[in-house]
């Protein structure tokens, strides 16, 4: 096990530090030089995707969040309508599948029993099923007539991070990839993206450099009762990570709210103290983020703000802070979620918890 970790603790932390370099495995061999993106494991569906007048996004807890975020990406490059579903909801409300219809299952090992079932429902609704998963010999693999493969390698702790990571930027890459196909992405956003994506490795290698206020707010959390992580937009989405994160191997209490919907009823919880991660990476919603901030402080709120390197004005607004290098803000959710994996992986490691193998989880569920 030690030789594994080498000069990690722990696997998860190894697999967070991973990051940088399953990015890249990721991207590899997936863009050509004229900033076109390309699978070759999608050979066979030239023009398959052509029709589709719908996309569901189907997956469980990390993956599911990831998939929140792909739908975001994928109607704003392709304009197609997207909707993300929870595994274990989708199949029992009977969504409105057709033959037009693309389903994308995305899962870390393929062999979720949740989504591999809502994989079987949609097939025999006559959809057709892309993967996104991280093993490619899995059961959903197999069941699918697409896969793209993540690139993250083997995922030991059961907390996913490197596996997230890899999931959303197969999102970018497959956003693009429609977007090609259906010619709905102008020249200058797209090669802004793919300018954008190659600059992600080295923009986490300075994230995971600079941790050291995350290292101390998360020590400082172990006691709290309960933590609330808000955001707008994309940052919505990566707080759901963060709080997920956070309640998996820290067992501490947290709730990931859209920053705007607070006041109808969350803040009643905010009391002297409470700490509560910011998110305000969002440029064009930034003024708004930053009037809920202030509404939380007013009520005793301790905050530690993430954002983007530059908007050192928000320093006056929250208690801490950490910036994360200017990137597209679609492409923020990659660097955003960084700090909030550190933040879970401190706390836990202050509180003594068994961080890769935390209590009543499993890597893989396959009983529904
Ligand atoms: C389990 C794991 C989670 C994971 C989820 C979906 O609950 O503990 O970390 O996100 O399953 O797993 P999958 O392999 O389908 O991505």
């Amino acid at each position: 096990d030690q030789v594994e970790k080498g000069q990690f603790e722990h696997f998860m932390l190894k697999e967070i530090h991973e990051q940088p370099l399953t990015l890249r495995n990721t991207m590899l061999g997936r863009i050509n030089d004229r900033d076109e993106v390309s699978f070759p494991e999608l050979a066979h569906a030239a023009g398959a995707f052509k029709d589709v007048d719908k996309i569901f996004i189907v997956a469980c807890g990390t993956a599911y969040h990831a998939g929140l975020v792909g739908s975001t990406i994928i109607e704003k490059l392709t304009r197609i309508p997207v909707q993300s579903d929870i595994a274990s909801e989708f199949r029992y409300r009977d969504p409105i599948i057709t033959d037009r219809t693309l389903v994308i299952v995305v899962s870390q090992s393929g062999e979720t029993a949740d989504t591999l079932a809502a994989l079987h429902e949609s097939r025999r609704n006559g959809a057709k099923i892309l993967a996104i998963t991280n093993v490619p010999t899995s059961s959903i693999a197999r069941d699918a007539d697409y896969v793209i493969a993540t690139k993250a390698g083997p995922e030991i702790a059961v907390a996913s991070t490197k596996a997230y990571t890899a999931q959303l930027l197969a999102f970018y890459l497959f956003s693009i990839y429609l977007a090609q196909e259906r010619q709905t992405l102008g020249k200058e956003l797209h090669s802004e993206l793919v300018k954008g994506l190659k600059t992600l490795p080295v923009q986490v290698e300075k994230v995971l450099e600079n941790a050291d206020e995350v290292k101390l707010f998360a020590e400082s959390i172990k006691e709290a009762k309960s933590l609330f992580f808000i955001g707008r937009g994309l940052d919505y989405p990566v707080a759901l990570e963060g709080s997920l994160k956070l309640k998996e191997i820290s067992y501490i209490h947290s709730e990931a709210y859209a920053a705007g919907e607070m006041k109808h009823g969350t803040l009643a919880l905010i009391e002297k103290g409470t700490p509560v991660i910011a998110l305000a990476t969002h440029m064009d919603l930034y003024e708004k983020t930053v009037s809920n901030i202030k509404e939380v402080k007013a009520r005793g709120a301790h905050v530690m703000g993430i954002t983007v390197e530059g908007n050192v004005e928000l320093l006056n607004a929250v208690d801490e802070i950490c910036f994360i290098p200017p990137s597209l803000q679609l492409l923020a959710p990659i660097l955003a979620v960084v700090p909030l994996q550190l933040i879970s992986y401190y706390a836990s490691l202050a509180l003594g918890n068994d961080i890769d193998k935390p209590r009543n989880l499993a890597k893989s569920v396959t009983v529904e």
